[in-house]
C-alpha cells in the first residue's frame, strides 16, 4: 500500500518526510518522491524509482531547506513503477503538487475531459486529481479541492500543496486512511501512524470527505457538508512496531481484518451497477481472441493454485469453456497441450514465483494467449503475459497469503463475467445482479469479525491446538476452499491438515478418522448441503469432532456438530453464481 507523509512547521520538511517514508517501508512499494516548498512561489518535486535510498542520495545533493513538504512511496496501480508514474504529481504549472494513495474510479472519463486542456505525463489515476484541482483554482486552495472532489468517484487519501501558498497544506480522504498528527509548531499528515509517532502521539483521524487545512500552529477542519467542525484528539500509546501492524498482533491478522477493504479495492473501478457492466483495463484481449479461444489452463501454485480451482468453477459456469488447473511446477516440467486457441492465466500475489514464471515463458513459446491475475505491477510475470489483471489488494507482508486469496476471487469471478458479457453470453440485468451480490461481500465479512462470532472461533481454536491431524471437507466450491484452509493451518499452527473433496472421504481417508481427528466441514447452503450434511454424520459415527462453517441460522446443522463458525447469506439462492 502506498504511504503519505506531510509536514508543515519550523524544521525541514525534508528530514521530516524521509523519515516518515522509511517508517512505512515495510508497507511495500516501488518507487518514491517528495515536494518542498523552498520560497513562496518555488517547490521542488524529486521522484526516484526503487528504494529509498535512492530519493534520499539525490535529495542530499541539493539544498531544499523549506518547513513545508509533502511526500510518497508508491505502489503502482495504474501504470508501471517508473519515475514519470511516481508521486508526488503536479498540474501543468508545476506549482501545485499531490500525493494520493486509493483509486479514482472515474478517472478515464475525467482523463478525456481535461486532455484538451491540460498536457498529461504520466499514466496513473492521480494526476487527473492535480488538473482538475488546478482547473477550479482561482487563488483559493480548499475550494478548488472542495470542488474537485465533487467529480471524484472512488478512493482517495489526498494532500495538496501550493507554491503561492506557504501557510497550509490540504488534506483529504474518503475509504483510505489518513491521519492529522499535532505537533507545537508543527503539524504532520500520514496515512499511517508509525510515519510520525517519532514526532507526535497526538492524532485526529479524518473521517471520509472531511477537509483539514492544515497550518503549522491550528487545523481547520471541515466535514463533508463543508461546516466547521472539530474533532477529538487520540492519543497513541502503541510502540513503533505495534503501529506498524496497525495494533494488531502480527501482520497475517492485520490482512486477515483487511479484506473487506481489499475486496472493495479489487472492484473499484471495474464494475457499474448502473449500467450493469464489468469494465477490466489491460486485458489487451479483443474479441476476436476471446471467440478464438476454445480452452482455458490456470498456472500457479500454493494458495494461488487453490484460488485457481475456484476460477475453474467459475468459468466452466459462467462462460462453458474446458478448463484445467495445474501447478506451475508440473507444467513446466512436462510436455503440455496447449495451442493459440488456449487462454493461459497464471495466478500469483508476488508475480515473480520461479515456477509460475517458467510455466508462462513456457506457455508462450507454444503459442498460448496468456494472462496474469497479479498483485504486484510490473513483476517479472507481469512482463511476459499479454495481459493482467491486477487484484489491487495492496502488499501482503504476512507469508501466509490470506487477502490476496479472497481478492484473486474476486477478480476471477470479475474476469469471468467480463469474458461472458464481452461474448454477449450474459445480459446487463443477469450482470446488476452479481455486482449487486459482489459489493455485498465487504460487509458481510465484517460480521465474521463481530466480537461473538471472534470469540467462538478462539474458543474453537482452543479446542483444536492439542490435536495433531485435522481433516478438511468441502463439496463444489467448497472444495477448493477446505484445501486452503488445510494449507493454512498446516502453515500457521504446524498441526498436520489436508482438504479433501468430502465425497471422497469414503473411498479412503475415512480409515483415518476417530476421536483424534477433527474434521472441519464447510456446509454453507448451496446444491450440494444435503451430501455434505450426510458426511458430517459418517464423520460423527466414527467419534471425530466437528466443527462446521454453516450459513447463519442453520439449526439442523447446530443440533448436529459440535461447534459452528457461521456465515452470512449473501443471495437467496445458493451461492454467487
Ligand atoms: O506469489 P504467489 O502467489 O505466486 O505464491 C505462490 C505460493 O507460494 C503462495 O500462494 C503460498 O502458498 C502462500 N503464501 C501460502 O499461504
Amino acid at each position: 500500500m502506498c504511504g503519505i507523509v506531510g509536514y508543515i512547521g519550523y524544521q525541514l520538511a525534508k528530514d521530516i518526510i524521509l523519515d516518515g517514508l522509511k517508517k512505512l517501508e515495510y508497507r511495500g512499494y516501488d518507487s518514491s518522491g517528495i515536494s518542498i516548498i523552498f520560497e513562496k512561489g518555488k517547490l521542488e518535486t524529486i521522484r526516484k524509482v526503487g528504494k529509498l535510498k535512492n530519493l534520499e542520495n539525490e535529495l542530499k545533493n541539493l539544498n531544499l531547506n523549506g518547513n513545508i513538504g509533502i511526500g510518497h512511496t508508491r505502489w503502482a496501480t495504474h501504470g508501471k513503477p517508473s519515475e514519470i508514474n511516481a508521486h508526488p504529481h503536479t498540474d501543468e504549472s508545476g506549482k501545485l503538487v499531490i500525493v494520493h494513495n486509493g483509486i479514482i474510479e472515474n478517472y478515464m472519463s475525467l482523463k478525456n475531459e481535461l486532455k484538451s486542456k491540460y498536457e498529461f505525463k504520466s499514466d496513473t489515476d492521480t494526476e487527473v486529481i492535480a488538473h482538475l484541482i488546478m482547473d477550479n483554482y482561482k487563488g483559493d486552495l480548499y475550494q478548488a479541492v472542495k470542488l474537485a472532489l465533487r467529480r471524484i468517484e472512488g478512493t482517495y487519501a489526498l494532500v495538496v500543496m501550493h507554491a503561492d501558498n506557504t501557510d497550509y497544506i490540504i488534506a483529504t480522504k474518503n475509504s483510505s486512511p489518513l491521519i492529522i498528527g499535532l505537533g507545537e509548531n508543527e503539524n504532520f499528515v500520514a496515512s499511517d501512524i508509525p510515519a510520525i509517532l517519532n514526532h507526535t502521539r497526538d492524532i485526529i483521524y479524518l473521517d471520509d470527505q472531511d477537509i483539514a487545512i492544515v497550518y503549522k500552529d491550528k487545523i481547520d477542519l471541515f466535514n463533508k457538508e463543508g461546516n466547521k467542525v472539530s474533532k477529538n484528539i487520540s492519543k497513541i500509546s502503541w510502540s513503533i512496531s505495534a503501529a506498524e501492524k496497525g495494533g494488531f498482533e502480527h501482520f497475517m491478522l492485520k490482512e486477515i481484518y483487511e479484506q473487506p477493504f481489499s475486496i472493495t479495492q479489487s472492484l473499484a473501478g471495474r464494475v457499474s451497477e448502473v449500467e450493469g457492466k464489468i469494465y477490466i483495463e489491460d486485458l489487451n484481449l479483443k474479441i476476436e481472441d476471446l471467440n478464438n479461444i476454445n480452452r482455458i489452463v490456470i498456472l500457479a501454485c500454493g494458495t494461488s493454485y487453490y484460488a485457481g480451482i475456484v476460477g475453474k468453477y467459475y468459468l466452466e459456469n459462467i462462460l462453458k469453456i474446458p478448463t484445467d488447473v495445474d501447478y506451475s511446477s508440473e507444467f513446466r516440467y512436462r510436455n503440455p497441450v496447449i495451442d493459440n486457441k488456449t487462454l493461459v492465466i497464471a495466478i500469483s500475489q508476488s508475480g515473480e514465483t520461479a515456477d509460475t514464471l517458467a510455466a508462462i515463458k513456457l506457455a508462450n513459446s507454444l503459442g498460448a494467449k496468456t494472462l496474469g491475475i497479479l498483485n504486484v505491477i510490473g513483476s517479472a510475470i507481469s512482463r511476459e503475459t499479454i495481459g493482467n489483471i491486477y487484484i489491487h489488494c495492496g502488499p501482503e507482508i504476512g507469508v501466509a497469503s490470506t487477502k490476496a486469496f479472497t481478492s484473486t476471487l474476486t477478480c476471477l469471478y470479475l474476469f469471468a463475467l467480463y469474458f461472458a458479457q464481452e461474448k454477449k453470453m450474459i445480459n446487463s440485468d443477469y450482470i446488476r445482479e452479481k455486482i449487486s451480490n459482489l459489493k455485498h461481500v465487504p460487509k458481510l465479512i465484517e460480521k465474521i469479525f463481530s466480537p461473538n462470532s471472534i470469540k467462538n472461533i478462539k474458543n474453537i481454536s482452543n479446542k483444536l491446538a492439542n490435536f495433531k491431524d485435522c481433516l478438511y471437507l468441502g463439496r463444489n466450491y467448497n472444495y477448493p476452499i477446505a484445501l486452503e484452509g488445510a494449507l493454512k493451518l498446516k502453515e500457521i499452527s504446524y498441526i498436520h491438515a489436508e482438504g479433501y473433496p468430502a465425497g471422497e472421504m469414503k473411498h479412503g481417508p475415512i480409515a483415518l478418522i476417530d476421536k483424534n481427528t477433527p474434521v472441519i466441514a464447510i456446509c454453507t447452503e448451496s446444491s450440494t448441503y444435503d451430501k455434505v450434511f450426510s458426511n458430517i454424520k459418517e464423520v460423527k459415527a466414527r467419534d471425530a469432532l466437528t466443527i462446521t462453517i454453516a450459513t447463519e441460522g442453520d439449526l439442523n446443522l447446530a443440533t448436529e456438530v459440535d461447534y459452528i463458525i457461521n456465515v452470512q447469506k449473501l443471495v437467496k439462492r445458493f451461492h454467487l453464481l
